[in-house]
């Protein structure tokens, strides 16, 4: 065991851990953040993604020591001062999810997205979300939220 130091979501914490443990399994298990969730385990679904610095990463297959003092955001941290960030707000509008399993990783892989390309194409955004699954298809209206929130930070 060390003690491994995290910044998540703004906070600081200082937890004694085994330094391989996948930082998914301490976010959930450790900290208390179920945004993120177990889907493959392989960082091959996506649906355990958080922001590392602003760019989607799957949290599944990092181990913790690798991520110390870095910024971490999780879904619990996008809405800043109640309101929520405008990516969650065109999920809403949208009406995005079905069975909601993977909007986890489909939300912050889109953040990411538009942290590198502010204004995608269709195309783009295929491209960009193509590995972040969903059983239940709700790629059509990922990619029509996705454009709402562009058009909303535009
Ligand atoms: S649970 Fe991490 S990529 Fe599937
Ligand atoms: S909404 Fe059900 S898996 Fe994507």
């Amino acid at each position: 065991m060390s003690t491994i130091t995290l910044r998540v979501n703004g906070k600081t914490h200082s937890l004694d851990l085994e330094p391989s443990t996948p930082l998914l399994f301490v976010l959930r298990n450790d900290l208390d953040l179920h945004g993120p969730r177990f889907g493959c385990g392989l960082g091959q679904c996506g649906a355990c993604t958080v922001l590392i610095k602003g760019e989607a990463v799957r949290s599944c297959v990092r181990p913790v020591s690798s991520v110390q003092n870095v910024e971490i955001t999780t879904l619990e941290g996008l809405a800043t001062d109640g309101k929520l960030h405008p990516v969650q707000q065109a999920w809403i509008e949208e009406q995005v999810p079905q069975c909601g399993f993977c909007q986890n990783g489909q939300m912050l892989t889109a953040i990411s997205l538009l942290n590198k390309n502010p204004q995608p194409t269709d195309a783009q955004i295929r491209q960009g979300m193509q590995g972040t699954l969903c059983r239940c298809m709700t790629y059509y209206r990922v990619q029509a939220a996705i454009k709402r929130a562009a058009k909303v930070t535009a």
